[in-house]
């Protein structure tokens, strides 16, 4: 089962966040759950919500071991959920989320994830995007620019996205901006409402 230091080292802050939003009853879908630690933990502290784990189909092993050995009843089997094809699936959600993804996509990922989001979210429901951004085209710290330069090393098209460049994006495929809430290690959460 992989393991991710700094999805141990977040998580408490996310679900800080999480407890504020989330109301009983709620049902929240996860865009690239990776290895499972943020989903497992969530579902493990928040029992009334109820937790949907998802994966692209050549990195999901790791996110259902986690989940068959969690034993959870509010957290479900994950989906295999890619976002340039989503699965044909009519269920929504009260809550989309992702942590750390957008810096592994392109831009043109970045358009997939948005329509996926909003497919799943429908008229109503809250996007919560974890993660480092660019603020007007610069870097929030000088740990995001050594893993902007990591990321783009291995494929040219991906890294750290431009905070304004992402809310055009999500305005475009039906979104309005709600929110942004600064994290620890200067991350952001941008939250939006699908309209
Ligand atoms: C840096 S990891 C973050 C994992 C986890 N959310 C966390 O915070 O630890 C980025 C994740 O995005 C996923 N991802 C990349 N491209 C994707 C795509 N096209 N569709 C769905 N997930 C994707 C990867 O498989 C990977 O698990």
């Amino acid at each position: 089962m992989k393991f991710i230091q700094a999805a141990e080292n977040n998580k408490t802050e996310i679900l800080r966040f999480f407890k504020k939003i989330v109301k009983s009853g709620d049902i929240v879908l996860e865009i690239g759950s990776g290895t499972g630690q943020h989903i497992v933990y969530f579902a493990s502290k928040m029992k009334d919500v109820v937790w949907q784990p998802s994966e692209k189909g050549d990195n999901i092993t790791s996110v259902e071991q986690r989940v068959n050995k969690a034993k959870l009843v509010n957290l479900n089997k994950p989906w295999v959920v890619d976002i340039g094809c989503p699965p044909n699936s009519n269920q929504l959600f009260n809550f989309v989320y992702a942590s750390n993804v957008l810096q592994c996509i392109s831009l043109k990922e970045l358009g997939h994830f948005m329509f996926t989001a909003r497919k799943f979210l429908g008229n109503r429901g809250i996007l919560v995007i974890y993660g480092p951004f660019l603020r007007e085209g610069k870097y929030a710290s000088v740990g995001d620019n050594l893993l902007d330069n990591y990321l783009k090393i291995r494929n040219t098209e991906i890294g750290i996205k431009n905070l304004g460049f992402v809310r055009e994006t999500a305005k475009s495929y039906g979104f309005e901006f709600l929110d942004t809430v600064s994290m620890e290690k200067n991350n952001l959460i941008l939250l939006f409402t699908a309209v």
